[in-house]
């Protein structure tokens, strides 16, 4: 399973993207207009900080305005991929769009159905929202599962199941269990997600046995010299 940052924050995405785990970025209107920028700027920047699919989305709710936005934001930069909601408008957005061959990321999946009826019209990832399902008491994670199986049984469709909306380290792990070929990741849960104390523990043992060898070392050449 790859790994994207679900973040518009640029100090975040520069720093994890230096540790190599990141293949692409998802944003949305909620994570832009929390950095307050302008939007363009920022999504330039993050594909040239990270190569591989940044997802921007439509905010026109007609198949026209997000075809005619989708048009306007590939020619921002060559990773720019499409964010398109999943409404009927957006599934005949969609399969104009993936005849001009813009790759769309389907949005607010919340039902196997939808995640088919993107594939069908073409989209090249969905986008399941799996903590949002958790937060009404339902469980995320079988979405994902009946996703997988759903497009397992057609061997035409390449559709790729992006997990979103993951609130904590288990939904990484548990997604790729599940089968998704990407999930997408707040910085704070990639975070969460690489500490462990005994890591941090068996560190500091090595370093200070280390550093007894160099006094005891260094001791042993004044004594003798
Ligand atoms: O990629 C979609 C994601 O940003 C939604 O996450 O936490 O707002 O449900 P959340």
């Amino acid at each position: 399973m790859r790994i994207f940052l679900d973040t518009a924050n640029l100090d975040d995405i520069r720093e994890i993207a230096r540790w190599g785990i990141i293949s692409g970025v998802t944003t949305n209107p909620t994570l832009l207009a929390r950095e307050g920028k302008n939007v363009r700027d920022v999504i330039v920047e993050i594909c040239e900080i990270v190569n591989g699919p940044v997802s921007m989305e439509v905010v026109s709710t007609d198949a026209e305005g997000m075809v005619r936005e989708a048009r306007e934001y590939v020619t921002w930069h060559p990773n720019v991929i499409i964010k398109i909601p999943m409404i009927p408008e957006g599934l005949a957005a969609t399969a104009i769009l993936a005849r001009e061959g813009i790759q769309v990321n389907m949005t607010l999946i919340f039902n196997p159905n939808q995640a088919l009826f993107a594939a069908l019209a073409g989209a090249a990832y969905v986008s399941p929202f799996l903590g949002r399902l958790d937060d009404i008491s339902t469980e995320g994670m079988d979405l994902i599962r009946e996703i997988v199986a759903v497009f397992r049984q057609d061997a035409h469709l390449d559709t790729q199941i992006l997990a979103a909306s993951l609130r904590h380290p288990r939904h990484l792990v548990e997604a790729a269990k599940a089968g998704a070929d990407v999930a997408t990741c707040p910085p704070a849960v990639i975070r969460k997600a690489l500490k462990h104390p005994l890591t941090d523990i068996g560190l500091e043992r090595f370093l200070n046995d280390w550093r007894q060898l160099e006094a005891t070392l260094t001791r042993e050449v004044a004594r003798v010299s």
